[in-house]
């Protein structure tokens, strides 16, 4: 494994260099304007585990419809990948999926999570080994917005496939989905090959439920946030003060969270001021919804092809398989 990162837990975890990053990242998102809040650091211990219990909410449709996709078009996928091949998976277990997928490819050749965190990787590690005591797995701790080269075992393989399930793509403004597509195509040959999952635009309310669900687990995610900042931040964000929101910007196709302050106040976050007016939003994500054409131009901006798409009954949501062979694609 590459260098030591420290996972991004309890103040006692992280390192000196991951929690100035973490205070400079915050600070630079409070000094925009709108303000913002860096989506990656919602996922500390609690946030995964609310994270997990969104997955099981009744109006978040995406883990379910994409494991279903998974289920339905197993055998189909599997052969479209083909044997011998080493998956490469950035951010580790996707869990139920990634096992499914596995459990199917035809002799997989290894199987390589990269993962930022090296406590979440060595734990993952293990489990999966004592599951599977035959795979071969090729962990890789790194940050993948920034890896520019696969180690030599993984460039040795006969084959790859990256696997990017969940929407996570969808996270990312379609300039940064882009340049992350083309970067997991540079770690490639030609004959290498990408699996993500892409949530598809839809009517609005179905969208909405299942970004603020009526539990209000969702909020209860974001609100998180601020907890977080308060307790590793020193920050003084009085929860009962603040509301969660989700809204769905139709032009630019995408879910926009936030918490949204109920009062004009002052709050601090590592020993400096922000005056919030009442109503203000604090975006915590955006969250991007792509038809399967607008999909298809962002990846042949990245030089990939959809070699084949699957999706489910109502096209809620799809797994395109890209072929990094095609080179740039000329839309007409
Ligand atoms: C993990 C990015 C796929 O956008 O659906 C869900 C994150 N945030 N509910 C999504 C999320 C609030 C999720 N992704």
């Amino acid at each position: 494994m590459s260098p030591v990162t420290s996972s991004q837990r309890k103040p006692r975890e992280l390192n000196a260099v991951s929690h100035s990053k973490f205070r400079d990242d915050v600070l630079r998102g409070l000094a925009k304007s709108p303000k913002e809040l860096p989506s990656q650091y919602l996922y500390d211990d609690r946030g995964s585990q609310l994270f997990d219990q969104i997955c099981e909410q009744p109006e978040y449709y995406l883990t379910r419809t994409e494991f279903k996709i998974m289920r339905t078009h197993i055998a189909d996928i599997a052969s479209a990948i083909g044997p011998n091949v080493a998956m490469i998976e950035p951010g580790c277990g996707s869990g139920q999926k990634t096992r499914l997928l596995l459990h199917h490819l035809r002799q997989p050749y290894a199987y390589a999570p990269i993962e930022i965190s090296r406590t979440h990787l060595l734990k993952f590690v293990q489990r999966l080994h004592s599951a599977s005591p035959n795979l071969v797995v090729h962990p890789v701790c790194a940050d993948f917005n920034e890896l520019s080269e696969l180690p030599e075992p993984l460039r040795a393989a006969p084959k790859r496939v990256v696997y990017f399930p969940g929407s996570t793509i969808g996270n990312m403004t379609p300039p940064e989905a882009r340049a992350l597509l083309a970067r997991m195509a540079s770690w490639c040959e030609p004959r290498d090959q990408i699996l993500v999952g892409v949530d598809a635009p839809k009517n609005h309310d179905v969208l909405l439920a299942a970004y603020d669900d009526a539990a209000g687990v969702s909020a209860e995610f974001a609100l998180n946030y601020l907890v977080r900042l308060n307790h590793e931040l020193d920050a003084t964000f009085d929860l009962g003060r603040f509301r969660y929101e989700a809204v769905y910007n139709e032009t630019q196709s995408r879910i926009e969270m936030y918490v949204t302050s109920q009062v004009a106040q002052t709050v601090d976050v590592a020993g400096r001021p922000f005056c919030l007016s009442e109503n203000e939003r604090l975006r915590t994500e955006w969250s991007y919804k792509y038809d399967r054409e607008q999909f298809r131009k962002l990846t042949a901006s990245a030089g990939l092809r959809e070699a084949c798409c699957w999706q489910d009954p109502r096209g809620w949501f799809r797994l395109h398989l890209l072929a990094v062979s095609g080179g740039p694609e000329r839309v007409p």
